[in-house]
């Protein structure tokens, strides 16, 4: 029979704190010796991060929202050709720093016609051998911004034109991920990010687990 793996994508506004999470979970599987693929979005192969680098600079700030869904899926569709597909047909788990939800949630909800989207999404899915499994870390906007900023002041990730957006922006962003997991069927799990760290990364690898039982 065919190999398959598992293929979670965490989802998130800004200061979710994916990228912690994703990290706890990769010491954790390193220490248990499995075999885990982890990747973001946009980005994950040299012309998908090329892209990413022009997507997320100060040239993207006031671009048509059609072309930055454009953007995110040329990317989406080498990501997933060169990385995530071969992984999965090993039989590997991938966690993948965000991925579709996103771009429902930042060009397409509130502003753009949708259907452009979900003919792209209908195409990227047909090549995946799996659905995804999403897990969302649910963040209030305010507390977000915060984390994000702290972050910023700190030395750490400078801030991006979309974290640089106000409250109201970012709220629409939280709107946008329920919109879209009200549209979709499929695997979901929301989590409560507004909490510390190790309270979300206990019900994060809850979940983790639960999915490759
Ligand atoms: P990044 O710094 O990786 O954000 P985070 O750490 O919060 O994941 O930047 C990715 C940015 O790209 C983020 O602000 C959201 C945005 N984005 C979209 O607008 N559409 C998309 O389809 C994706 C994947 C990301």
């Amino acid at each position: 029979m065919e190999k398959r793996g598992t293929f979670i994508v965490v989802e998130g506004g800004e200061g979710a704190g994916k990228g912690t999470q994703i990290a706890r979970l990769k010491e954790l599987f390193r220490l248990t010796g499995t075999p885990l693929t982890i990747t973001r979005e946009p980005g994950g192969t040299p012309f998908a991060e090329a892209i990413r680098s022009v997507l997320l600079s100060s040239e993207a700030k006031d671009v048509d929202s059609l072309a930055m869904l454009l953007g995110f899926f040329a990317a989406r569709v080498d990501h997933v050709q060169r990385i995530i597909i071969p992984a999965l047909e090993r039989g590997e788990v991938v966690i993948c720093d965000r991925f579709d939800a996103s771009t429902f949630a930042y060009q397409i909800y509130g502003r753009t016609a949708s259907d452009m989207f979900w003919n792209l999404r209908q195409r990227v899915l047909e090549l995946l051998p799996c659905r995804p499994h999403y897990i969302v870390l649910d963040v209030k906007p305010e507390i977000g911004l915060d984390r994000v900023m702290a972050r910023a002041r700190q030395g750490g990730q400078p801030l991006t034109h979309f974290d640089s957006q106000g409250l109201a922006y970012h709220d629409r962003i939280r709107r946008g991920y329920r919109h879209f997991f009200a549209e979709t069927t499929g695997s979901l799990t929301y989590i409560d990010a507004n909490r510390g760290v190790d309270k979300v990364f206990k019900d994060f690898l809850l979940e983790v687990e639960r999915l490759l039982r």
